[in-house]
């Protein structure tokens, strides 16, 4: 057991909550994140804190593996039914992240969301 990568994001709550004010066609939103993460969100009181601390899991994700250009659509915030978060990949990064375990934290304000990325062989 070793640690390969390690990643962090922080996201500006209010910087997010512009970006999706003005996406009112949802290009922004289906672009980045999954039918299940957007279904979550939305469902939210807090929307743009969700979609803030998910975007940053996708960053921090990045920078744990070490490629920033990943597509981040292909990098899924799903949640257990203790609410604990994990990640699940879409096909092409599938085959980067084969044999290893990503461990995802998040946490989030109303002006602040930050997510936390561990990669382990
Ligand atoms: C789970 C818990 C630690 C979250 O902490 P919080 O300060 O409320 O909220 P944060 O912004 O730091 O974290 C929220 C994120 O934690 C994650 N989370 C939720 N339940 C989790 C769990 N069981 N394990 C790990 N992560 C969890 C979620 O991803 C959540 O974000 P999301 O809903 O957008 O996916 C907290 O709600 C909790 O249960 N604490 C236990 C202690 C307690 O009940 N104290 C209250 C009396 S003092």
């Amino acid at each position: 057991m070793a640690i390969h990568g390690i990643g962090m994001d922080v996201v500006d709550v209010a910087r997010m909550k512009k970006i999706l004010a003005r996406d009112d066609r949802l290009f922004f939103r289906k672009k980045i994140f999954s039918p299940t993460e957007i279904k979550y969100c939305e469902q939210s009181v807090n929307s743009a804190e969700r979609y803030s601390v998910r975007f940053a899991a996708k960053e921090a994700c990045l920078k744990a593996i070490g490629d920033p250009s990943l597509p981040l659509n292909e990098i899924i915030v799903e949640k257990k039914k203790t609410g604990k978060p994990f990640l699940v990949f879409g096909g092409s990064i599938q085959k980067r992240v084969e044999g290893y375990h990503l461990h995802l934290t998040l946490s989030h304000t109303k002006n602040y969301a930050c997510a936390v990325v561990v990669m382990e062989e």
